[in-house]
Formats: C-alpha cells, sequence, structure tokens
C-alpha cells in the first residue's frame, strides 16, 4: 500500500491525477460522492490538454429506485463529471441500472459485464463507516456486484444531497461488490477530512475484517491512499 499525505485536497486530487494518468486507464472504475470530484476537474484539464482519455468506465454503485432524472442519481452525477470531457460518452459510460425490474438480475449482468471488460485502475472514496463502493460493515469481503440496504450512518451521511432528510436517501443500492472491486488492476483510494480519520487508520493499520469493509484493500497488490492531513490525523 503507497500512503501520501497531503497538507490539502487540491493537492491530493493533484497527484491522484497524475498516478491516474501515469497508469494504464483505458478501462476506469469510477467513484461518486464528494471526494472525487477535484480529481475529476485535474482529469477534465488533462483530456484537454491531451494528457488523457478513457475508453470506458464502470461506476461503483447506483441507488435503487431513485428517478431517472434525479440530479443525485449516481449516473446524472457522472455524466455532468465525465461525458465529453474525458473521452467518455453515454454509450461508454457504464452505471448499474438501479431502475431495473430485477435489480438482483441487473446486479448480476453489471458484475458480468465489468468482469468481461476488465478495470484497469479503480478510483475510490470511503465511507465514514469503512464502507468501499457501498459495501457496507458486516458483508462478505469477496462479495460480487449486489443490492446492498444502507447503513443509517450512510444515509445521514449522504442526506446533504437530498435536503437534509436522511429518510429522502434510497434505502438500497446496487454496489460492485469487495471481490469485484479487488479485481481491478490498481486501485486508488482518496479520504479527506476528519470525518474519515477512524476509517483511514483502520484501511491501513487495523485488522482486515468486514466490520471495515475497506481492509480487504490490504490484500490487494497496487494500492494508492491519498489523504490530506486531517483525515490521516490517526496514522
Ligand atoms: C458514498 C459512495 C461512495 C463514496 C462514499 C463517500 O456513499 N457510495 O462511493 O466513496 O460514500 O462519500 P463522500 O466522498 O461524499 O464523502
Amino acid at each position: 500500500m503507497d500512503i501520501g499525505i497531503f497538507h490539502t485536497s487540491d493537492e491530493a486530487a493533484r497527484a491522484a491525477a497524475q498516478i491516474v494518468i501515469e497508469k494504464p486507464h483505458s478501462t476506469l472504475g469510477v467513484a461518486t460522492g464528494s471526494t472525487p470530484l477535484g480529481l475529476y476537474a485535474e482529469l477534465r484539464k488533462a483530456w484537454q490538454d491531451g494528457r488523457f482519455s478513457a475508453s470506458s468506465a464502470y461506476a461503483l454503485d447506483e441507488y435503487v429506485g431513485i428517478d431517472a432524472d434525479h440530479p443525485e442519481g449516481y449516473r446524472n452525477v457522472l455524466r455532468r463529471e465525465l461525458l465529453g470531457q474525458t473521452g467518455l460518452t453515454g454509450e461508454t459510460l457504464h452505471t448499474p441500472d438501479g431502475n431495473a425490474e430485477d435489480p438482483v438480475a441487473a446486479a448480476a449482468a453489471y458484475d458480468f459485464a465489468i468482469g468481461a471488460a476488465g478495470v484497469d485502475l479503480q478510483i475510490l472514496g470511503l465511507g465514514s463507516d469503512g464502507h468501499i463502493g457501498f459495501n457496507e460493515p458486516g458483508g462478505s469481503l469477496v462479495s460480487r456486484t449486489h443490492v446492498e440496504v444502507l447503513a443509517s450512518t450512510t444515509r445521514h451521511d449522504n442526506a446533504r444531497f437530498f435536503g437534509n432528510d436522511p429518510e429522502a436517501v434510497p434505502a438500497t443500492c446496487i454496489t460492485q461488490g469487495l471481490g469485484t472491486i479487488m479485481e481491478a488492476k490498481v486501485l486508488l483510494l482518496l479520504a479527506f477530512g476528519a470525518g474519515k480519520a477512524e476509517a483511514v487508520t483502520h484501511l491501513v493499520e487495523g485488522a482486515v475484517s468486514a466490520a471495515w469493509p475497506c481492509t480487504i484493500m490490504q490484500m490487494h497488490p497496487e494500492v494508492y491512499v491519498l489523504t490530506d492531513e486531517e483525515a490521516a490525523v490517526g496514522l
């Protein structure tokens, strides 16, 4: 595990962009949440300068049952951040179908597609409870893409995107499983702010355990963890 601690999240985002640009990145795994937004801004700049282009991308997760036009649906977030500015198009940016009639079947189909494509580099954020994607504490450490019930901590954390109402945050999602995520060739995780410090400590120094799902990353051969000083305070 390669760990970089930066004064600010902006510096970390620039360093993260450098890693993405230098590593094979034809098929990217992309995260949502607020953490990777600085990185996406750097990648858009690099694309404009002709230094970066992705052929396809697979999202980590999507809410189940969220209105297709909802601005906080992860497909819509990623379209705003990446389409037409990183080499990606509506056809090459893939997200789980959160509005499928059968979300379990949609999750299995998505998992198959990711396996066939093979992710070169997976960008990750970190939940304050140690989730990656939406793999909440207590789940399997080798899971495939599946339907997950969100932890109440996560619904509270994400309420800021839903009018500060945790009840307005969808209760379930489709997420890549930990086993799926671990198949990416390179993992690049970003974590910013004091609210992530406990999870970062477990990620880097804790025992591998389903209680802190991110700890499975200790078993991956090529991991980069980039944080600001606040998130690294427990290291
Ligand atoms: C969300 C997403 C994760 C993200 C995490 C942290 O629930 N499903 O992929 O990494 O929570 O979000 P943020 O970056 O906004 O703190």
